[in-house]
């Protein structure tokens, strides 16, 4: 299994004082060397940790191929074409979430979304789009001629810590509290083999399949068995291990997980 480490969250800790202080250049080889396969990272429009001078520079100093998460703005999709990342994560973005909440509303007739992707395409970048693990976004994706599919984590996630620490991994949008432990475990069954049934159709119908969102220490295994998932992309929950353990260790010990 494949892991992208995303490092938005060490900008987030550098924009608190607005310094150059974690320094992103710096996690760059410590991935790599932890076994790390890919960086990502996610240029949001409202620039709330990554600046577009960090993505000029992670791509010129990475040695890991680099994929970058991004809206369908025009401006932002013109950055992307510019700075040439391996990889185009296009996601759905909102102004005041705290995270990207849920997967992508795929209308093949969105102009704004057809024109990105052949934007990126022609500009020798492969594009994935983020999206719910349901059978309707697969094939919309399919259809759409993309190369990737990532299938948002984030229910499952929520489900994981309802479960096992009573609290949701983020103020994901949906309302599952009231559920009891036993349908708590029953709705954590049925999003898994949910995600894995989605897994095999994308892989199945000629998509490279990658998942994220809300993964931890505590829930990446059973996802990370999912055989049509090639790739998975953790952030927040390895660049928090990292404070108390240092990256490399953090990296190493999730790399562990995913190949075990
Ligand atoms: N994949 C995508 C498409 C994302 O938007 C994010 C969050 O930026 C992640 C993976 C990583 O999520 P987390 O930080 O919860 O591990």
């Amino acid at each position: 299994m494949l892991l992208g480490v995303n490092i938005d969250h060490i900008a987030v800790l550098r924009e608190a004082r607005r310094v150059n202080n974690p320094n992103l250049i710096d996690a760059l080889a410590i991935c790599e060397r932890a076994g790390a396969e890919q960086i990502t990272i996610h240029l949001r429009e409202d620039r709330r940790h990554i600046q577009d001078k960090d993505v000029k520079d992670i791509i010129e100093h990475s040695v890991l191929p680099v994929n970058l998460e991004c809206a369908i703005e025009p401006g932002i999709i013109e950055i992307v074409c510019s700075l040439k990342p391996h990889r185009a994560t296009i996601v759905p973005e909102k102004r005041e979430e705290v995270t990207t909440e849920g997967g992508l509303a795929l209308d093949l007739n969105n102009t704004r979304l057809t024109n990105a992707i052949k934007n990126l395409q022609a500009n020798e970048i492969e594009v994935s789009l983020f999206i719910d693990p349901a059978a309707e976004a697969v094939e919309s994706s399919m259809k759409l001629g993309v190369e990737w599919v990532e299938l948002h984590t984030g229910r499952y996630s929520n489900l994981f810590a309802m479960l096992y620490s009573n609290l949701p991994h983020s103020n994901h949008t949906i309302n599952e509290f009231n559920l009891s432990r036993k349908e708590l475990k029953q709705e954590l069954a049925k999003e898994l083999k949910q995600i894995e049934d989605v897994a095999n159709l994308a892989k199945k119908l000629g998509l490279k399949v990658a998942a994220g969102h809300g993964l931890n220490y505590q829930n990446v295994k059973a996802i990370a068995k999912i055989g049509a998932i090639e790739e998975l992309n953790i952030g927040q929950s390895i660049i928090a291990r990292s404070i108390f353990s240092g990256l490399y260790k953090a990296v190493i010990d999730m790399k562990e997980l995913l190949n075990g």
